[in-house]
Formats: C-alpha cells, structure tokens, sequence
C-alpha cells in the first residue's frame, strides 16, 4: 500500500530536523510516525557527551505517540542530511516493529525518497505476538 501523505510526513520530518542535538556526529535526523488517523509524532536524535546514551529520532517519535497515548501507529518518515541516506537502524526498526510490524517507511536518500515497508527491512522479526 502507499504511504499517504508521504510528502506532508517528511515536510514534517524536515521540520523535527532542524531540533536535532548532534553535535558529536553532526548528523542531524528528524522523524514522524503517523497515528491511523493522520496524526503526525515527531522527534529528532539527541546525542550526549556520553555517546552510548545518544536517542535517534525515530525513537524519540515513537515515544512521543506512546506518550501521547498513541500506539496506532501505520507509517513512519525520517529526513536525515540531504547528501546521505537515512534508513532507520537495526534498534529503530525494532522498536518501530513493536507497534505494527507492516508499518509503510519513508526516508531521504541522496536528494530521492526511498518507500518501503517495516516487513522488507525487519523480516521474520520478533514482537509481542511471541510473547503469548
Ligand atoms: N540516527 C538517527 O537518529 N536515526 C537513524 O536511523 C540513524 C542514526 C542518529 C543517531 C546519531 O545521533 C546520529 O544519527 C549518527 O549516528
């Protein structure tokens, strides 16, 4: 299925950007996961001086839903630095997957957009389902 609203969702994702705190790896990334409903959670990756404690921003907005009461969650777009790719990394994917493992994705790469799916970058994943 196509993501909807994929273009709003990174406009947004931009915007969630220009919050990130990197400044250890200067490689700022802002994201927004989509409520079932079309409402956009957004957060951006914050470093720290002690690197292992640094949150990308994917996680950021995950957690932003969930504490806003929101775990109906259907897509997720990321904007990272123009020049690079920004696919979401190993732990993002998993967190992501918690929430709906065939969540639609959207990153920036190298000035194009990438569509894919949680299921393509996170198969034969492990989730809660396993748990019962
Ligand atoms: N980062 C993200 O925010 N999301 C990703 O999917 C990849 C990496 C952040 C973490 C760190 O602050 C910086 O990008 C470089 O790894």
């Amino acid at each position: 299925m196509p993501f909807k609203d994929v273009d709003a969702a990174l406009t947004a994702a931009h915007a969630y950007r220009a919050q990130a705190y990197a400044p250890y790896s200067n490689f700022a990334v802002g994201a927004v996961v989509v409520g079932e409903d079309g409402t956009f959670f957004g957060g951006a990756n914050v470093e720290n001086a002690s690197y292992g404690l640094t949150i990308c921003a994917e996680r950021a907005a995950v957690f932003h839903a969930v504490a806003s009461g929101r775990r109906d969650l259907r897509a997720v777009a990321i904007a990272g630095p123009p020049e690079r790719a920004s696919a979401p990394c190993g732990a993002c994917r998993q967190v992501l997957r918690e929430f709906n493992p065939g969540m639609d994705v959207a990153y920036t790469a190298s000035g194009a957009v990438v569509q894919t799916t949680l299921e393509r970058l996170l198969p034969d994943s492990f989730g809660p389902e396993d748990l019962r």
